[in-house]
């Protein structure tokens, strides 16, 4: 079996960022959650659900996209170690894996840790020869990678990149981009705007399993912090705003209702029918993508589309300038 090593860089006491995250968001108006709490183990295997789901179509998309293109993003990257960003099951990733026979160490990282543990050691049995190194970590609040040989492919895949607000988003590309040397790549996946059918169908599926994804939020808080939510008395809400071109995940509280939280001495108050958001998807056009991109010093060098529903994007840094040894031409002198 191959090298499986976890390193945790997630703080000591994890549930210290969730009572400041959840103290935050709860006492604004309007009330907010940050997403990256969906994914205890219960809401990994229910995100793992999702993907199954008739409606939900980025996971299938980006699947055929990784089908069509791993060969060729295998070998313009010539990638010896693979980062793989909020890496979840790897499912995916596997496409990539297979595809990169040399591969030397795969860095999964991700924020749920029973994820990481499941999805390494299946991997191990499978591939022998490669060293994984996995990361508990939070990918939001800085990357420290282990070290391993160049040229590194840092992938994103999923769509989760569309799950940060545009600032978050816009440190996180800044942060990937710290990551790269000359000759390393970053391989995104995004979600496309479309008709708002379509988007709506994908997150509000008939069965109720994102909605049972949606209310796990609550269910972590009653674990984690001892708070007192009803699940059964929200209900799960999607919207697209058009504005910001995003999906927006809500709960919406049924009854005028009180929660207490005894860890942070706080009581939050619900009006009925007052919401908490607790996920934005952002849906992508292809000049936003490079636009977001050129801003971390990164530029688009391929961008595969499934039937204009989901994109990959294959982008590398931004070539420095060239030297300067001669003097400009003489026009253009002081
Ligand atoms: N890449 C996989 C999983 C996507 S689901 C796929 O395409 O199927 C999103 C994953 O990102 C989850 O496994 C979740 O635990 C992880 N995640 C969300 N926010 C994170 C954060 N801030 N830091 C690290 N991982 C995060
Ligand atoms: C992980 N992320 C890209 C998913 C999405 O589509 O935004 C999470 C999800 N939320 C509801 N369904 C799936």
């Amino acid at each position: 079996m191959s090298p499986f090593l976890l390193t945790r860089t997630l703080p000591e006491n994890t549930t210290a960022a969730l009572r400041a995250d959840v103290l935050r968001g709860l006492t604004r108006t309007p009330k907010t959650l940050p997403p990256k709490w969906f994914y205890d183990a219960y809401g990994s295997e229910l995100f793992e659900q999702i993907t199954r789901l008739p409606d939900y179509y980025p996971a299938r998309a980006e699947r055929a996209l990784l089908a069509a293109h791993a060969a060729d993003i295998a070998a313009e990257t010539g990638a010896r170690t693979l980062v793989d960003l909020g890496s979840g099951s790897s499912g995916k990733t596997r496409l990539l894996l297979d595809a990169m026979p040399d591969l030397h160490t795969y860095v999964p990282v991700d924020v749920s840790e029973s994820a990481l543990i499941q999805a390494g050691h299946a991997l191990a049995e499978q591939r022998p020869a490669l060293n994984i190194h996995a990361l508990s970590a939070d990918f939001t609040t800085g990357l420290a990678l282990p070290g391993a040989p160049g040229p590194r492919l840092v992938a994103f895949l999923g769509g989760t990149i569309g799950n940060l607000l545009p600032p978050e988003r816009a440190a996180l590309m800044s942060s990937v981009r710290s990551l790269l040397s000359p000759g390393d790549a970053l391989l995104l996946g995004t979600d496309l705007v479309k008709d708002e059918r379509r988007l709506i169908a994908a997150y509000d599926d008939t069965g109720g399993v994102t909605a049972a994804f949606n209310k796990n939020l609550l269910t972590v808080l009653n674990r984690e912090l001892g708070a007192d939510f009803d699940p059964g008395a929200f209900d799960h809400k999607v919207r697209w705003d058009e504005t910001h071109e995003w999906i927006e995940m809500r709960l919406r509280s049924s009854t005028a209702q009180t929660v207490k939280i005894p860890p942070l001495d706080l009581t939050v108050d619900f009006t009925a029918g007052e919401e908490i958001r607790t996920e934005v998807s952002a849906k992508f056009r292809r000049d936003g993508v490079r636009r977001e991109l050129a801003g971390a010093g990164l530029e688009l060098r391929h961008w595969w589309t499934a039937g204009h529903m989901y994109a990959l994007t294959l982008a590398a840094p931004v070539a420095p300038p060239p030297a300067q040894t001669s003097l400009p031409p003489r026009a253009d002198r002081p």
